[in-house]
């Protein structure tokens, strides 16, 4: 990969995904081949963040199809290791705050496993821009994080989520649901929805409390509002408030968010 990287010229641009591509991801590629010379995207399944129990096994893998994606959308090359771990290595620790409340708190060790692996891609691509969505909000605040407190030389986009046309945001994991699932999964977004027209008017306290009458999930894990850092608040800043839901509908664990 170093190699290849190093025989380009201009700017990369980095797309690290878990493949499954979907729309979503076609829109960060779109945006990096607009903004770089080249755009590589790599496709890789990272063991580390994923819990035990967690779906790695069940994880939607599609390669021949992506492939073809990246071939089509002019993509200069898919980086698509088999595995980028030995034994008993360095690993980074993900902040113990931000790094453990919401996801992280559900998931712990979760973002430890994402920062080694975007690391180590980083690393080995060292891209001008890589680029990841607003979705994974607290993965995207962290990843800045470790630009920042590793002084990487990439530059971190956040760019923002996709939608299906009844508003379901764009995931991967988005095949696993069912009919009534698909129907129950959309509440979320009508929270979402009800909460980012209503911010003007009420108190969070207030607004949580309706969003919950909103919510259809079978288990609802978190409904927070924190600052663009991740810290929690109480009243509502604009340009600065970040509304995070996480909820399982089935077996599916969902998560989305709108930034306000
Ligand atoms: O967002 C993802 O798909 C993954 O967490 C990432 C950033 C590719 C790291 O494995």
């Amino acid at each position: 990969m170093r190699h290849y990287k190093n025989s380009l010229s201009g700017t990369v641009g980095f797309i690290p995904t878990m493949g499954a591509l979907h729309e979503g991801h076609l829109s960060l590629i779109k945006t990096s081949l607009a903004q770089n010379t080249h755009t590589v995207v790599s496709i890789y399944v990272n063991p580390t963040q994923f819990l035990a129990g967690e779906d790695l096994d069940k994880y939607p893998r599609t390669l021949e199809q992506d492939l073809a994606l990246c071939k089509k959308l002019g993509v200069s090359g898919v980086f698509v290791p088999n595995n980028l771990y030995a034994k008993d290595e360095v690993f980074v620790a993900a902040p113990k705050i931000k790094g453990y409340v919401l996801e992280g708190h559900f998931r712990p060790g979760h973002f430890d496993g994402v920062l080694t692996v975007v690391l180590k891609l980083l690393n080995l691509v060292r891209p001008t821009n890589a680029y990841f969505g607003q979705k994974d909000a607290q993965q995207l605040v962290l990843i800045k994080q470790l630009a920042q407190n590793l002084f990487l030389d990439t530059n971190i986009v956040g760019l923002p989520t996709l939608r299906d046309s009844d508003g379901l945001a764009k995931s991967s994991r988005n095949v696993y649901l069912s009919k009534d699932e698909r129907q129950k999964a959309l509440s979320i977004y009508r929270c979402l929805s009800h909460i980012k027209n209503n911010t003007e008017r009420k108190s969070l306290s207030e607004l949580k409390d309706e969003a919950t009458q909103i919510l259809k999930v079978d288990t609802l894990q978190y409904l927070a509002f924190t600052d663009y850092n991740l810290c929690m608040r109480q009243t509502f800043k604009k340009g600065d408030t970040l509304v995070l839901i996480a909820a399982y509908v089935g077996s599916t664990r969902l998560i989305d968010n709108v930034w306000l």
